[in-house]
């Protein structure tokens, strides 16, 4: 048996655990600035809505129920102006961490393959590409690279982990590019709803593609936006050829999103008061935290959209691990997102109320 594992990075959390144990021993408790997950209560209406679907006996579909493509329709129609979407090009996942690690493996890539992302990114780009046997490559311009076996662009706007936004002039010259050469466009589009001095734009957008989604496929989540990590809750939506083939495989594989769950996304679809609640919880703690770090002597870069502050004082980022957990503060160092994060931190506004005002007094603030 030849180990799959073998075949991946190091957990890259693990290096973690030392400067966690520092920061867990300060007078006041540890506060967790590192991993990003949401922390907030899951709204009523979207628990009512799991419960209402508890008795669920049967098997749930892989393309969900018909209430939840309609949602996801809707949504993607009203939320992106994507026009004309329809329940072809839709399909729900199991979380997108997991569409992402598995996407390369379901289109059929391998070994002569190459699959591109941004040169700083969420590292499961990569891990789905070694899943596969393909080639991994780090673009800071996708235009730039060489078309000759690229099967698969990864964008990534707003950026996990440097919450750089993507203007829409610049959606367009990739999504022709990518359409010239053959090449297939997944856009990660999961902080979309988190733009703060930005207005985040999907490669659904008609400006962008044209009306038409050959070639382009967005990823969404509901991880952030309705604080729903628990419940995996995520969907693709774009060229239906692709999704077409995707849901065959995946109803082989038995990927299917629980009833429950599928009936709690229709819920949190349809509403937008609990996001716009949420933004508001954000935005206070970003400022925040934005202005402790900046009176603490980092420079904060990007940064106008999604979770993370991408911060840096001009250092070797583990020394800014080891400093900031000196008082009791756990940040991700930049090169867990690849090399060129090395002097920086992302520091993660997904703490409650009470933590972030602990930090900002020990920060000075
Ligand atoms: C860029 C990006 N994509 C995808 C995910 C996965 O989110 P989920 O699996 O909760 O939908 C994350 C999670 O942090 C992320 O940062």
């Amino acid at each position: 048996m030849s180990a799959v594992s073998s075949r991946l990075p190091v957990f890259p959390w693990d290096r973690l655990e030392p400067y966690k144990a520092t920061a867990a021993a300060h007078a006041d408790g540890i506060v967790d600035l590192s991993v990003g997950t949401p922390v907030d209560p899951v709204p009523e209406l979207i628990q009512k809505a799991l419960i209402e679907a508890a008795d669920s006996p049967g098997y749930p579909t892989v393309w969900g129920t018909v209430a939840l493509r309609n949602a996801l329709t809707g949504w993607v129609g009203e939320r992106l102006g994507a026009t004309g979407v329809t329940h072809a090009n839709v399909l729900p996942v199991v979380g997108s961490k997991e569409l992402v690690a598995w996407l390369p493996t379901q289109l059929g890539l391998g070994p002569g393959d190459t699959v591109a992302h941004p040169r700083l990114a969420y590292p499961t780009y990569e891990v789905g590409a070694r899943l596969c046997g393909a080639n991994a490559v780090a673009y800071d311009d996708p235009t730039t690279l060489d078309p000759a076996g690229l099967k698969l662009l990864w964008l990534n706007s707003p950026s996990n982990p440097t919450g750089r936004v993507l203007a829409k002039d610049e959606l367009v010259r990739i999504v022709a590019w990518a359409r010239e050469h053959g090449v297939l466009v997944f856009s990660d589009e999961c902080y979309l709803e988190l733009g703060w001095e930005a207005d985040p734009v999907s490669v659904l957008h008609p400006e962008v593609c044209g009306g038409g989604y050959e070639g382009v496929v967005a990823v969404h989540s509901l991880s952030k936006r309705s604080n729903l990590a628990g419940y995996r809750a995520a969907f693709i939506a774009g060229d239906e050829r692709v999704l077409g083939e995707l849901l065959q495989i995946r109803k082989h594989g038995g990927m299917m999103a629980p009833a429950p769950v599928q009936a709690a996304t229709v819920a949190a679809l349809g509403d937008d008061a609990h996001v716009a609640e949420q933004r508001a919880r954000y935005a206070a703690r970003r400022a925040a935290l934005r202005g402790a770090l900046e009176g603490h002597g980092f420079r904060i870069e990007h940064s106008e959209a999604s979770l993370y502050l991408w911060a840096t004082r001009d250092e070797p980022c583990w020394e800014t691990v080891a400093h900031l957990a000196g008082l009791g503060i756990l940040v991700a160092p930049g090169d867990f997102y690849g090399p060129a994060g090395d002097r920086f931190v992302r520091v993660a506004f997904t703490a409650t109320d009470e933590r972030v005002e602990a930090a900002v007094k020990r920060l000075g603030g």
